[in-house]
C-alpha cells in the first residue's frame, strides 16, 4: 500500500508541473525575459541595444561578470580567450573516428564531452580558478571545435586558429578558409555573424540551460555539462528549429503554397508545425527575430545575393500574424525563423545551424553554470514524479509466469 506522505513528504503535497510551465528552478541575475511584452535583457541591457552596439566578446564578458567591461578589461578578456583557441593536437584525431556523413551536432556532443579527458587539470570545480580557466577554455575552443566539425564533414583539412583575427572573424576563416590561401573576412558578414552570436548568447532557463544546470548540480565538470547542453539543444523543438525552419521554407518554396501549409499547421490531426514560430515564453514578437529580420537584408546587400525564400518567409509571417489561429495562440516568429536564411546566404549548410547556436550559447551555459556553482546554497537538482505504476506486489518466479 502506498503511503503518499512517505513518498512526497510529511505534508503529502508537491507541485506537479510537466514541462515546467510555471516552475522556477533557480534564482538568477543574468537574463530577464518578459514574454508578454517581448522584452529580453542581459544584466539589464536590452538585447536590441547589445545587438546594435556591442560585440560578442563584450556580451560574453557581461554575461560572465555582470557588468560591461571598460577598454582594458575587454582587451584583457579578449586576449585571454584568444590564448585558449587552440585545441590539444590529439583532439584532432578524435574526428577521424566519426563517419564522414555524421551530423555535426553528433560530432559536437562527442568532442565537447571529450574535452574533460584533455583538460582534466581544470575539472576540480571546488577551486574558483579552475572554474574560470574551464570557462575560458570552453568559450575559446568551441569555435575551433565547431569549424573542425564542418571541415571534417566536407573532407577539408583543419585550419589552426589565427589569433590576430576577431573571435568571429577567426571562426569564419577556420570554417571557410583553405590552407595556403588568404581568406578575406568580409566586415559586414563578420558583423552579422557576431550579432547572430549575441542574439543566441543566453536565454535564461530554457531546456538546454536547465540541462547544463541539472548536470552541473551533481558536481559534474563543466565540459561534461556543456556536452549535455549541446545534446539537449539538438532537438527540433529547441536549437534544431533553425535547421527545421529553413527546410520548411524550402519545402514551401513559393508564396502561393503558403496557405496550404498554414492550414496544415492548424490541423490537429497533422503533426506539422510552423517551424520558427511560437515560443514557451514569448507570447509576443521575439525581440531577437526583429534584429534577425533586419540582418537578412544587410547580409544580402554585403554579399550581393537575394534568396527568394526571404520573400516567402516575410509573406508567411504576414499571413500567419493575421490568421485567427496564430493570433489566438499568440504564435509569433522566434529567433530561428530568419536565422537560417542568413546562415545559408553566408554559406553554412543547414546541418551546421544548430552547431552555430551551440557555439554562441556556450557563453550563456558557462555563465549560468558558474552562477549556480558559486551559490553556497546550491543543491543537487532532483525533481519528484507523480507515480502511476502498480502498487506493491510479490515477485512471481519465472516458471510460474
Ligand atoms: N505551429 C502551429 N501550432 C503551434 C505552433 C507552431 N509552430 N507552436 C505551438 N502551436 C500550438 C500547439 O499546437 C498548441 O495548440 P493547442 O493549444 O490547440 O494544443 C498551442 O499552440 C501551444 O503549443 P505548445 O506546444 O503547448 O506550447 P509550448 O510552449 O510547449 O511549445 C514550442 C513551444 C516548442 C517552441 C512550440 O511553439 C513549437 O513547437 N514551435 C516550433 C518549433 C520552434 O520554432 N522551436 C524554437 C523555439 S525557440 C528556441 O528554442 C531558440
Amino acid at each position: 500500500v502506498l503511503d503518499i506522505r512517505k513518498l512526497y513528504g510529511q505534508s503529502g503535497k508537491f507541485t506537479y508541473d510537466p514541462g515546467f510551465t510555471s516552475t522556477a528552478s533557480c534564482d538568477s541575475a543574468i537574463t530577464y525575459i518578459d514574454g508578454d511584452e517581448g522584452v529580453l535583457l542581459h544584466r539589464g541591457y536590452p538585447i536590441g541595444q547589445l545587438a546594435e552596439h556591442s560585440s560578442f566578446m563584450e556580451v560574453s564578458y557581461l554575461l560572465l561578470n555582470g557588468e560591461l567591461p571598460n577598454q582594458d578589461e575587454l582587451a584583457n578578456f579578449t586576449r585571454t580567450i584568444t590564448r585558449h583557441t587552440m585545441v590539444h593536437e590529439q583532439l584532432t584525431k578524435f574526428y577521424s573516428g566519426f563517419r564522414r556523413d555524421a551530423h555535426p551536432m553528433a560530432v559536437m556532443c562527442g568532442v565537447v564531452g571529450a574535452l574533460s579527458a584533455f583538460y582534466h587539470d581544470s575539472t576540480d570545480i571546488a577551486d574558483p580558478q579552475n572554474r574560470t580557466i574551464s570557462s575560458h577554455r570552453l568559450i575559446a575552443k568551441i569555435p575551433t571545435i565547431a569549424a573542425m566539425a564542418y571541415k571534417y564533414s566536407v573532407g577539408q583539412p583543419f585550419l589552426y586558429p589565427r589569433n590576430d583575427l576577431s573571435y568571429t572573424g577567426n571562426f569564419l576563416r577556420m570554417t571557410f578558409g583553405v590552407p595556403a590561401e588568404e581568406y578575406e573576412v568580409i566586415p559586414e558578414v563578420e558583423r552579422a555573424m557576431d550579432r547572430i552570436f549575441i542574439l543566441h548568447a543566453d536565454h535564461e532557463q530554457n531546456a538546454s540551460t536547465s540541462t547544463v544546470r541539472l548536470a552541473g548540480s551533481s558536481g559534474a565538470n563543466p565540459f561534461a555539462c556543456i556536452a549535455a547542453g549541446i545534446a539537449c539543444l539538438w532537438g527540433p523543438a529547441h536549437g534544431g528549429a533553425n535547421e527545421a525552419a529553413l527546410n520548411m521554407l524550402r519545402e514551401i518554396g513559393t508564396p502561393d503554397k503558403i496557405p496550404h501549409y498554414i492550414e496544415r499547421a492548424k490541423d490537429k490531426n497533422d503533426p506539422f508545425r510552423l517551424m520558427g514560430f511560437g515560443h514557451r515564453v514569448y507570447k509576443n514578437y521575439d525581440p531577437r527575430a526583429t534584429v534577425m529580420q533586419k540582418t537578412v537584408r544587410e547580409v544580402f546587400d554585403a554579399l550581393k545575393v537575394n534568396d527568394p525564400l526571404f520573400e516567402t518567409a516575410l509573406r508567411l509571417e504576414e499571413i500567419a500574424l493575421n490568421d485567427p489561429y496564430f493570433i489566438e495562440k499568440k504564435l509569433f516568429p522566434n529567433v530561428d525563423f530568419y536565422s537560417g536564411i542568413i546562415l545559408s546566404a553566408i554559406g553554412f549548410p543547414t546541418t551546421m545551424f544548430t552547431v552555430l547556436f551551440a557555439l554562441a550559447r556556450t557563453v550563456g551555459w558557462v555563465a549560468q553554470w558558474n552562477e549556480m556553482i558559486s551559490d553556497p546554497g546550491q543543491k543537487i537538482g532532483r525533481p519528484r514524479q507523480l507515480y502511476t505504476g502498480p502498487t506493491q506486489r510479490d515477485y512471481i518466479p519465472l516458471d510460474q509466469r
